[in-house]
């Protein structure tokens, strides 16, 4: 069956602008996210420029990432930053334990990462160790990476690098509650205040501090740190997973019912409500907004590929998955006021990636072509938006009967480009039906439409190495504009990116 949908867009509200950070992504030392995916090393058989892999540097290059955040996670706080720099040979081994115990070589450390920033033009988001590490160790790192002079720019230099990288981003310690050094607020706060207070600003170079966050809807954190820490901090993060809990099953990442998928749905746009709350404890202490909330770790979770190494957390990635990116896309559109950054996690065989590789071969997943579709939206001028569609009860808890979530059928989002195009993205999440879409643009005088849509067969198709181009994006015809009316005609489980002109 057909459903309609209504959309009005309220121009003349439009203050903020979309920072293109909230396209941020994140890379970790965890399964094959570095090891593999972005990094093989100069001496592999696999096509590579300096040890990074050719295809996966080509297509990072294409989504036009802002902000890439490293090492952790919770590596973070486990890593040594000095075991990662000078000649290869002499960098010592060692045991991941976060995730599966693997023997890392140390091949690919800080000037591996800032390198591969450079060359993707994008701002490197660097995570201290706080856990395990020591205030000498994270300032020298500050000191190595960005200082013009002294013992360790001297060092750097030795090792090659003779300018400074520019880094603007670090976060002082990752999940301190948790993997971060099972931390109770009050004492990380502390802590937080030290340990920032030696990242020193070297030759013009300044620093963006973020603090350690809650996970999901830790309030108490939030306040402690908004109460003792605030004027220390930049920035504070928020960890929010797509995920049916910590302990058990989390669900298959390919093999779900509807029911599993409306589901998911629910539980993504809860991150709603979920930043409004912290926001609104934010706002207590600091009500012109100065420290902003960054998202640093977002996506799904599901249980891990069969047959995978336990602990990598490699999981496939289908159009329920590219719904995720695009609903919570739009959520933080609609919150940057308050949310200045937001990193998928993660970029590349871990989570939610954007890219999946085995040997020599790569596949770009559905929610990577979210993130191609939707990357207008960086830095454009955000339209605030009203949605009228249909709305189903789901279930709130993943493969239980009983308490319900409302779920509106049709996501929106849209914003004003800098040199004026109008882009407008929709999902509609309904399995079953299409949906017939009108936008009155009246106030905004667009007299031309042009779009691009990523649907798909089944809910659960996906890209596969035999199989690469199963879900992908297409030109859309469905969109027609006539007297500052637009009517689209969305089929069932489909994202369009819509620009108008
Ligand atoms: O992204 C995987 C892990 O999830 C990160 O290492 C940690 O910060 C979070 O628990």
């Amino acid at each position: 069956a057909q459903k309609d949908s209504q959309v009005r867009l309220f121009p003349d509200q439009a203050k903020q602008s979309i920072p293109k950070e909230i396209y941020g992504q994140f890379a970790e030392h965890l399964g094959t996210c570095i090891y593999g995916g972005l990094w093989v090393g100069e001496n592999s058989t696999i096509p590579n420029t300096g040890g990074y892999r050719n295809d996966v540097l080509q297509a990072l290059k294409d989504l036009k990432i802002p902000v890439l955040r490293w090492p952790g996670g919770c590596f973070a706080d486990e890593y040594h930053w000095m075991d990662g720099i000078g000649p290869k040979e002499n960098r010592p081994r060692m045991v991941n334990n976060n995730w599966g115990g693997t023997v890392e070589d140390n091949s690919f450390g800080t000037h591996e990462f800032l390198n591969l920033c450079e060359l993707l033009e994008c701002e490197p988001y660097v995570s201290m160790n706080v856990g395990s590490g020591t205030v000498q160790e994270t300032a020298q790192w500050v000191e190595y990476m960005t200082a013009e002079d002294g013992p360790m720019a001297k060092l750097r230099k030795q090792n090659g690098r003779e300018k400074p990288w520019r880094v603007k981003y670090i976060g002082v310690g990752n999940e301190s509650w948790g993997c971060g050094g099972n931390m109770r607020p009050e004492y990380y706060a502390d802590l937080y205040r030290r340990y920032q207070t030696y990242c020193r600003n070297y030759n013009g170079n300044r620093l963006f501090k973020i603090a350690s966050g809650s996970g999901e809807y830790d309030l108490h954190w939030t306040e402690t740190m908004m109460k003792q820490a605030r004027n220390q901090m930049d920035g504070l993060s928020l960890h929010y997973y797509t995920v049916a809990g910590w302990s058990g099953s989390k669900g298959s990442a390919t093999d779900f019912t509807p029911e599993d998928y409306y589901w998911t749905m629910g539980k993504c746009l809860d991150i709603e409500n979920c930043i409004k709350e912290h926001s609104a404890v934010m706002d207590k202490y600091d009500p012109k907004k100065r420290v902003a909330l960054m998202v640093d770790e977002w996506g799904t979770w599901w249980d891990e590929e069969p047959g995978t190494v336990r602990g990598h957390l490699y999981q496939q990635n289908t159009m329920r998955d590219a719904f995720v990116a695009a609903l919570s896309l739009n959520v933080f559109h609609k919150y940057t006021d308050r949310i200045k950054m937001a990193n998928i996690a993660q970029i590349a065989n871990v989570l939610q990636s954007m890219i999946l590789t085995k040997d020599d071969k790569m596949v770009l997943t559905p929610s990577y072509y979210v993130f191609q579709m939707y990357n207008v939206h960086q830095d454009a001028t955000y339209l605030p938006i009203e949605v009228q569609c249909e709305n189903k009860q789901v279930r709130a808890r993943m493969g239980q009967d009983g308490e319900q979530r409302t779920l509106p059928m049709l996501g929106a989002t849209a914003s004003k480009a800098q040199d004026g195009a109008v882009h407008i993205s929709l999902s509609n999440v309904d399995l079953e039906n299409s949906n017939e879409v009108t936008v009155d643009l009246s106030d905004l005088g667009m007299k031309s439409v042009a779009g691009r849509i990523l649907t798909c067969k089944a809910i659960t198709d996906k890209n596969t190495f035999e199989q690469p181009d199963v879900v992908k994006p297409a030109d859309f015809k469905g969109a027609k504009l006539k007297n500052g009316k637009l009517t689209v005609k969305m089929p069932p489980m489909s994202i369009v990116a819509l620009e108008l002109w």
